[in-house]
């Protein structure tokens, strides 16, 4: 099994599951600093005193970020993914001027990941638009954010132009579908039925697509050697049997995600839109610059976060969280304990169908495993033992390097929590995915002492051996 040479191995972590911080040195409010139990709760209007949030101090990233890196280096990571926090930089979104003790940190931050020996990988929001912008204007509904979201982007291009080659414009940009509050800032619960909610998720989609192709401009300009991507979440779909209403269900289904991508890395909305949204795509303000501006500036790669897989079958209702799509369990594959579904040849699949319709190079910049892991102590040490990490990481490496032989060109993998982190989906800290233990729990109490796993050396060993030694 070879990788090639210069591919690139490392973690991954978003600003508001593991910085902390979140009042510090005038960052302001993000949508998620009013979430108490993730992406799918409630947001509260405003902070209140007597509820937990998590993303407030999470792992307190923000004050060690010197140790856990040190971690990522002793891994032998050459790349680190990590999101800067739009709020750290524009506190409300609306300020002409940006937070300079904001872009301070996020100097010393790449610095550190640099010095360290990795190459930064930089999502530019990720889950954490600015909470005034969604009060103000609904979010991503509304135009207004096109310049607000361009303001930001020319600040961070121009701040570190000579630190970060690699960006990344959304995260995971087709939850806007299934996680509209989290992707794309919206209350849903504004819209009076389904057929207005559904407009206000594709307007804000729309919009998306439009900054990010402003985005891709912007890059490239600024930073001549910039690789601009898009951002997926793309677990697998399956056909829960051969009848062909469930193929076909499922199709429509991988349309749904494919559509963000279509129009991202094709430059033009799909001949399925139509379809897709009925009415709704018609009373979408799409104007000719915009389509111009989607044409013009495409992504210069793909990126995917990768979990699991499910299946389909034709009439049922399906739901979505940060996990992809849920449908109905697939015999064939055991489940994480939070019921999501292990299947290292459905990252193959999803591999080579992407690559097959863009022929571009992909990225997995998630993948992983969130367990409840114990702390034991042995011989008056504590340790992590882990083995179902290891067996999870181990078998998707190998589907990985199938799709390399398969003929797909994947830039790199990086592991999802590499240190524990706040788990989007529930704001949980008892669901863990790092290679090193973080001493908190889901009320916020712990002393933060950081553990290594036992998965911590076996990865470090795949790294090493650029993916060849899994044993
Ligand atoms: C992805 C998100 O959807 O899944 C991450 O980009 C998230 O932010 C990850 O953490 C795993 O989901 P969860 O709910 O286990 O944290």
């Amino acid at each position: 099994m070879t990788f090639p040479k210069n591919f690139l191995w490392g973690g991954a972590v978003a600003a508001n599951q593991c910085e902390g911080a979140y009042r510090e040195k005038g960052k302001g409010l993000s949508i998620i600093d009013v979430l108490p139990n993730g992406v799918h709760s409630t947001p509260t209007d405003t902070v209140e005193e007597d509820v937990y949030y998590p993303s407030h101090g999470a792992v307190d990233f923000y004050h060690r970020f010197k140790e856990d890196l040190a971690y990522m280096k002793e891994l032998n990571f050459n790349v680190f993914r990590t999101s800067i926090a739009w709020t750290r930089i524009y506190p409300t979104g609306m300020e002409e001027e940006p937070n300079e003790e904001g872009l301070k940190f996020y100097d010393q931050l790449l610095d550190e990941i640099i010095n360290n020996g990795m190459t930064p990988l930089v999502t530019i929001s990720h889950f954490d638009t600015p909470l005034y912008l969604s009060q103000k204007y609904n979010g991503w509904e509304s135009r207004e954010l096109i310049p607000l979201f361009e303001k930001y982007c020319r600040t961070v291009f121009n701040r570190y132009r000579d630190k970060v080659k690699y960006w990344i414009v959304f995260n995971e940009i087709n939850n806007v579908h299934t996680m509209p509050y989290a992707a794309a800032a919206i209350r849903e619960d504004k819209a009076e039925n389904e057929a207005e909610s559904l407009r206000m998720r594709y307007q804000a989609a729309h919009h998306m697509f439009v900054a990010n192709a402003i985005a891709v401009k912007m890059g490239h300009e600024i930073i001549a050697d910039s690789q601009i991507g898009c951002m997926l979440s793309f677990s697998g779909i399956y056909p829960n049997s051969c009848d062909p209403r469930d193929v076909f269900r499922t199709l429509e289904l991988e349309q749904r995600s494919y559509f963000f991508a279509d129009v991202m890395m094709n430059g033009a909305y799909p001949y399925y839109a139509e379809k897709l949204l009925g009415n709704t795509f018609s009373q979408l303000e799409i104007l000719e610059e915009d389509l111009n501006l989607i044409s013009s500036y495409t992504n210069d790669y793909v990126s995917l976060s990768y979990y699991r897989s499910t299946t389909i079958k034709d009439g049922m209702m399906t739901t979505g969280h940060t996990g992809g799509i849920k449908g109905i369990d697939n015999p064939f594959l055991g489940n994480t304990p939070w019921g999501w579904q292990i299947d290292p040849l459905g990252l193959r699949v999803v591999l080579n169908k992407l690559y097959d319709r863009y022929g571009k190079k992909l990225f997995i910049v998630e993948n992983g495993l969130g367990a409840a892991d114990e702390v034991v102590v042995e011989n008056g040490e504590k340790r992590i033992q882990d083995p179902y990490r290891i067996d999870y990481i181990r078998d998707h490496i190998q589907a990985m390097a199938g799709a390399i032989e398969d003929g797909v060109e994947v830039l790199g993998y990086t592991y999802w929590g590499p240190f524990d982190i706040v788990s989007a989906g529930t704001g949980e800290m008892k669901k863990r995915y790092g290679f090193v233990y973080i001493d908190k729990d889901n009320e916020g109490n712990g002393t933060l002492e950081r553990i290594k796993k036992d998965s911590f050396d076996w990865m470090k060993k795949v790294v090493a051996s650029n993916g060849t030694n899994l044993s």
